[in-house]
């Protein structure tokens, strides 16, 4: 099939990659100059594992195309993906701007009966909304489908390609059909496409990001209160994740979610429940007890170095909001260090992979370590924000040796606390209760 993807961002990227792999012919467009550039010379402007291949081999053999004509990539093709950006507008809502820019080019630009995707998260009601926009210039007939994504940075290649199901809200069975055949190659295993109306595919979106939101917050609540009666959080973990009710994912403890998608999407949950007269009790304390969580690390750097930190140095081990990304959006990692360069702290901080975003909206703030021990020197704690696997097991001796105490709060709970209390640390995690 002849396909476009507008919007080459984490989603649109790999989409296009991944339908490329498939056989399709697809152009991605973005209206980015540089990035598209870039990705012609096979520069991948994000950090997501085996998607730089993905990307060299599909353009090498002419399968996927980048441009910045975005008119001309639509009337190149039959179906079309909107996979633009829809941040958060300053009442919680998403912005929809981009999204209603792409469907009037759409509507200006085909050449042909076509199938439009709406790819990108958004809110009940948008795809009427697209198809009203494409409709004031189209001259050819056209089907709407919502088709939300569910990838996870650091995974999206491996999502895309095997995705637990595919959720496609459709309103025709031209659209149906295409759509069918487009995800086929993806579904060989016997994973679901769920067909549905399009209102509550476009609802299926938020309500998959709102309940795995809910389960951290509902954590995080539970490890807070395992450190004040003496109960450990891991092991409840393990004890209600067991149960298949439950199950595990989602259940670990931390320093509070970010990126890209939860914090927006429980936000513009909560506002399309408010516009409808309606309100998400749970979803509105979701956020509260995040917001309140992004602090934690802080609060625990005071507990263990002193509540005045003006002077103290602190080394920061990951920035990325979670490992195999470069994504720092909404990264708890920039609470931690908002809160330590207002207390007067200096920060020394490392990321396998997220620097050079860090540095971008950091600034000369903050000093960054070409290794992970270069960032301990001379400091008196270490805060681990982000589980990459290298912080796993790391040379403890060093890592005292370099400290100026021997004080590390841990908030992804990455080593046992009984080793910690051996080798000599102050160790500080999340709802290990009598280790705090
Ligand atoms: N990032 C994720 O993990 C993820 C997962 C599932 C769904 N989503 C959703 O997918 C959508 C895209 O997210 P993302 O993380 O890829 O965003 P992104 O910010 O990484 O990329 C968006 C891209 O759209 C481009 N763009 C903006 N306006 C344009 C226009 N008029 N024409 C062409 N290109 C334009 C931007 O230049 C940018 O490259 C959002 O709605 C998001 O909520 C994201």
């Amino acid at each position: 099939m002849q396909i476009s993807v507008i919007g080459t961002g984490y989603v649109g990227l790999v989409v296009g990659a991944c339908l490329a792999e498939t056989g399709n012919t697809v152009w991605c467009a973005d209206v980015d100059q540089k990035k598209i550039d870039g990705l012609k010379q096979n520069v991948i402007p994000i950090y997501e594992p085996g998607l730089d291949a993905l990307v060299e081999r599909n353009q090498k053999a002419g399968r996927l195309n980048f441009t910045t004509d975005v008119a001309d990539s639509i009337r190149r093709s039959e179906v079309v993906f909107i996979a633009v950006g829809t941040p958060p507008d300053e009442d919680g809502s998403a912005d929809l701007r981009h999204v209603l820019d792409v469907a009037d080019m759409i509507g200006r630009s085909m050449k042909r009966e076509m199938v439009i995707v709406t790819k990108s998260t958004v809110p009940v009601g948008t795809a009427a909304k697209v198809a009203d926009c494409v409709g004031k210039s189209a001259q050819y007939s056209f089907h709407m489908c919502s088709n939300p994504e569910f990838l996870k940075e650091g995974a999206a290649v491996d999502d895309f390609m095997y995705p637990d199901r595919v959720v496609l809200g459709v309103d025709s069975d031209h659209a149906r059909s295409v759509m069918a055949e487009l995800y086929a190659p993806f579904v060989r295993t016997g994973k679901p496409i769920i067909f549905m109306d399009i209102a509550s595919a476009e609802m299926t979106k938020y309500a998959a990001n709102a309940m795995l939101a809910t389960r951290i917050s509902f954590m995080n609540e539970v490890a807070n209160l395992c450190e004040r009666v003496g109960a450990n959080v891991d092991l409840v973990r393990k004890g209600i994740g067991s149960d298949s009710r439950i199950g595990p994912a989602f259940l670990f403890p931390g320093p509070g979610y970010g990126g890209s998608c939860f914090p927006k999407d429980v936000k513009a949950l909560v506002r399309t429940a408010r516009e409808s007269g309606a309100c998400l009790r749970v979803l509105e304390s979701v956020e509260a007890v995040n917001d309140d969580q992004k602090h934690r690390l802080f609060q625990k750097l005071q507990q263990a170095i002193g509540p005045e930190l003006r002077g103290t140095k602190v080394a920061v081990w990951g920035l990325a909001f979670k490992p195999n990304t470069d994504d720092m959006r909404e990264a708890p990692a920039i609470t931690l260090i908002e809160d330590l360069l207002q207390a007067g702290s200096q920060v020394a901080a490392h990321d396998p992979v997220a620097m050079p975003e860090a540095k971008r909206r950091l600034g000369n703030r903050v000093s960054f370590a070409e290794t992970n021990y270069d960032a301990l020197s001379g400091a008196d704690a270490l805060a681990i924000v982000t589980d990459w696997n290298e912080y796993r097991h790391p040379d403890f001796g060093r890592i005292k040796s370099s400290l100026r105490r021997p004080v590390i709060v841990d908030g992804r709970n990455l080593y046992a606390t009984t080793r910690m209390a051996e080798l000599g640390f102050k160790y500080h995690s999340i709802g290990r209760g009598g280790t705090i």
